[in-house]
């Protein structure tokens, strides 16, 4: 697969994605969302990936958001069709049947904040800055940074930060709940592998599962949600996993669960 500005890699279990493309603090032209779209279909269908990890190249951004030069000359309809591509790429990382991690290693603005945000949850550097700066250019959040963001943080949060284009760091980030952890530069990757590694250690049909049930749920009421939680708790008593994973602990050992 040729990805110019991304660099997909796996270890054991976990997948990495990486955002490369250095003289722009990979921020995300066309070229980028589609290298990310091909990365994400291949991950999709990659049996031996159990966690994706997102992050960016380089110890300055993660991204540092949608390309400015790569919008400034466009019109109404290219604007709106370079926000659709985003958010439809975004959508398909959101909707991976596995588990999605954010390592946010420096600039996350903009589209940066939002590619971290339709991860499943994120970990940060401690120079890692969150925002979403558009009003500043002129131009409304367009990856699904005023859906995401009050969903995440709360509506006023949500609203403050977009009106007022402020750019927050990790440790405001870390305490409005827009990250998980917070963690030294260097120690940021082994942190999110440690993570993956252990999420990757249990049920992988039960994980998908629950990404799914957590996914719907937060989009409908709570007895639509409650439905579909009963359907996949039903569901996995037709798996291995289940069979597996009880009787471990019945006979007081460790399961040894069905590789995907
Ligand atoms: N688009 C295009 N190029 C960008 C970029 C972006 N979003 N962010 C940084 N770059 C480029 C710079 O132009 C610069 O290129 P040159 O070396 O060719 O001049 C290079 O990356 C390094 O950046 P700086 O010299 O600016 O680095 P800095 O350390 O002084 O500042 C920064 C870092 C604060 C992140 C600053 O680069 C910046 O403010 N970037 C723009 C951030 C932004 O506004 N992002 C939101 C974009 S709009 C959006 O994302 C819409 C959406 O929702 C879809």
């Amino acid at each position: 697969m040729e990805l110019e500005n991304v660099l997909l890699e796996k270890e054991g279990n976990i997948g990495i994605l990486s955002v490369n493309r250095p003289k722009a603090l990979n921020a995300l032209n066309e070229a980028t969302l589609l290298d990310i779209d091909k990365a994400i279909d291949a991950v999709a269908v990659d049996d031996e990936i159990d966690v994706l990890i997102v992050t960016g190249a380089g110890n300055k951004a993660f991204v540092a958001g949608a390309d400015i030069t790569f919008m400034q000359p466009l019109n109404a309809l290219e604007g709106r069709a370079f926000g659709m591509l985003g958010q439809d790429v975004f959508r398909k990382i959101e909707e991976l049947e596995i588990p999605v991690i954010a390592a946010v290693n420096g600039f996350a603005l903009g589209g940066g904040c939002e590619l971290a945000m339709c991860c499943d949850f994120r970990v940060a550097s401690e120079n890692a800055k969150f925002g979403q700066p558009e009003v500043g250019l002129g131009i409304t959040p367009g990856y699904g940074g005023t859906q995401r963001l009050p969903r995440l943080i709360g509506e006023g949060m949500a609203k403050e930060l977009i009106y007022t284009a402020d750019i927050i760091g990790a440790d405001e980030a870390l305490r409005v709940g827009l990250v998980n952890h917070v963690v030294a530069a260097d120690e940021l990757m082994d942190y999110a592998k440690k993570i993956a590694k252990k999420i990757a250690s249990k049920a992988q049909l039960a994980v998908r599962f629950c990404k799914k049930a957590i996914n719907e749920g937060m989009q409908t009421d709570i007895d639509r949600g409650m439905t579909f939680e009963a359907d996949l708790f039903g569901l996995c008593f037709a798996t291995e996993d289940q069979k597996e994973g009880m009787t471990a602990f019945v006979e007081k050992r460790k399961p040894g669960f069905q590789k995907k």
